[in-house]
C-alpha cells in the first residue's frame, strides 16, 4: 500500500473548529470505507494561535502544511481580534492569508449548485434556479489583497490615506485562466471572465489575456468577458445561464458569496484552493480545503453550525487531493441525502444541528455502499 496521505486540519476561530469537527468524521469514515489512508494532525490558526502563540499562522503550521498532502481550514476571525493592528502585508495580520500565500494557492476553486430540496429556502423561483451548476474560479495569490505598497498615511491637511495597489502580471492571469479553462472542460465548456476593464488597467491585461490564453490553448471552451458590476445582476438573475465564472483575488471573493444564493445558504458552500490547476487522474499535493462561509461568532459555541460546507470541502479534498472521485461522489450523494430527508440546520431553516447533520450524511456513506 501507498503511504498514507497527511491531511492537516485547522480548525480556526469561532464554528471553524465545530465544523472542521463533522468534516473530520466525514473523512475518517470514508476514507476507510475507500480504502485511502489517512494520517490527521491538528493545529491552530486565526485568532486561535494568536492568543497562544502572538502570531495568527506560526512558521510550524507553515512548514506542516508544506508537508502536508492536504489542508482542511475551518473559519478565522473574530470581534476579539479586529482590534489588533499590525503593520505590513495582509499576512502579518490574517493567518489564512498567510498560508494562501505560503503554500502558493493560486486557484480557488468554489461551487454552488442548487440542491432540489433546497429550493424553498432561496428566495428564487423552482424554474429560476432548477439545475444551476456554478463554479467560482477565483485568482488566489495576488491583485490587491497583496499589491504593494499598502498602508496608511497621514496627509499635510491632517486626514489619514488608507491605501492599497491592485495589480496583476501577465504570468498571473495566465495561470488562472488555464485554470478556468481546464476546469471548464470537465463541466459544460463554458466561462466568463469578469473584470472591470472599462475602468482598471489591470482590468484591461485581465481580459486581453484570458482572450489570448483562451483563443490559442482552449478554442474549444465558449469565453464571454463580462464587467463585473453587470455580472453579478446576470449571475443572480439567471444562473443557470453561468458555468464556469472566472474572477481575480477581490472580484472572487464578492461573486462566490453571491451563488451561495442558490443553494440556500453560505453554508453549503465548500472550496478547494489549489497550488496548480484540477485535472482529472492528478491529484494535487497542497491544496487547502475550506468550507466559504466565515468563523459566525454569533452561534459559536451552540452546536448549531451548518456542517456541510467543511463536509463538502471534504469530498473537494478525496477528489482533488486523493484523486479519489468516487468518494467524493459518495459524500455528495450522502449530503444530498440527509437533505432530502429534511435535516436542516438552522440558516436552512431546519433545527437539526450540527451533531445530527454530521450523523445523518455518515449513516447515508455507509448505507451507500
Ligand atoms: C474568503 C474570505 C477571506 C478572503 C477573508 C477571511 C480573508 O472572505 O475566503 O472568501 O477575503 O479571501
Ligand atoms: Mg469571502
Amino acid at each position: 500500500m501507498s503511504r498514507p496521505f497527511k491531511v492537516l486540519a485547522l480548525g480556526g476561530d469561532h464554528i471553524g473548529p465545530e465544523v472542521v469537527a463533522s468534516g473530520l468524521a466525514v473523512l475518517r469514515h470514508a476514507a476507510e470505507q475507500f480504502g485511502v489512508a489517512v494520517e490527521i494532525e491538528e493545529d491552530l490558526l486565526g485568532g486561535a494561535s494568536w492568543d497562544v502563540h502572538g502570531t495568527f499562522c506560526t512558521d510550524a503550521v507553515v512548514a506542516k502544511a508544506r508537508a502536508a498532502d492536504a489542508i482542511l481550514v475551518g473559519a478565522v476571525g473574530g470581534p476579539e481580534w479586529d482590534g489588533i493592528r499590525i503593520d505590513g502585508p495582509i499576512t502579518e495580520s490574517d493567518g489564512l492569508t498567510r498560508l494562501r500565500i505560503e503554500l502558493d494557492v493560486y486557484n480557488a476553486l468554489r461551487p454552488a449548485r442548487a440542491w432540489p430540496a433546497l429550493v424553498a429556502q432561496t428566495p428564487y423561483r423552482q424554474d429560476v434556479v432548477d439545475g444551476a451548476d456554478l463554479l467560482v474560479v477565483r485568482e488566489n495569490s495576488g491583485g490587491i489583497y497583496y499589491g504593494e505598497p499598502r498602508g496608511r498615511e497621514v496627509l499635510s491637511d491632517g486626514q489619514i490615506r488608507g491605501f492599497e495597489i491592485s495589480e496583476y502580471r501577465t504570468g498571473e492571469i495566465e495561470r488562472i485562466a488555464r485554470c478556468a479553462f481546464e476546469a471548464a472542460r470537465g463541466r459544460r465548456g463554458h466561462v466568463a471572465s469578469l473584470d472591470k476593464s472599462n475602468v482598471m488597467e489591470s482590468g484591461k491585461l485581465w481580459r486581453e489575456t484570458v482572450e489570448r490564453v483562451g483563443r490559442d490553448e482552449y478554442p474549444d471552451v465558449e469565453l464571454r468577458h463580462l464587467l463585473m458590476d453587470y455580472a453579478l445582476f446576470a449571475v443572480a438573475r439567471a444562473p443557470r445561464d453561468f458555468d464556469v465564472l472566472l474572477a481575480d483575488n477581490l472580484f472572487g471573493d464578492l461573486i462566490s458569496d453571491l451563488i451561495a444564493v442558490v443553494s440556500g445558504s453560505l453554508g453549503m458552500l465548500p472550496s478547494a484552493t489549489l497550488p496548480a490547476a484540477a485535472r482529472p487522474g492528478h491529484p494535487v499535493k497542497g491544496g487547502l480545503y475550506e468550507p466559504t462561509h466565515g468563523s459566525a461568532p454569533d452561534i459559536s459555541g451552540q452546536g448549531i453550525a451548518n456542517p456541510i460546507g467543511a463536509i463538502l470541502s471534504v469530498a473537494m479534498m478525496f477528489e482533488h487531493g486523493f484523486g479519489q472521485p468516487l468518494a467524493a461522489r459518495a459524500i455528495e450523494q450522502a449530503v444530498d441525502g440527509a437533505l432530502n430527508a429534511g435535516q436542516l440546520p438552522p440558516d436552512l431553516g431546519g433545527a437539526a444541528d450540527t451533531a445530527t447533520v454530521t450523523q445523518m450524511v455518515l449513516h447515508n456513506l455507509s448505507s451507500n455502499t
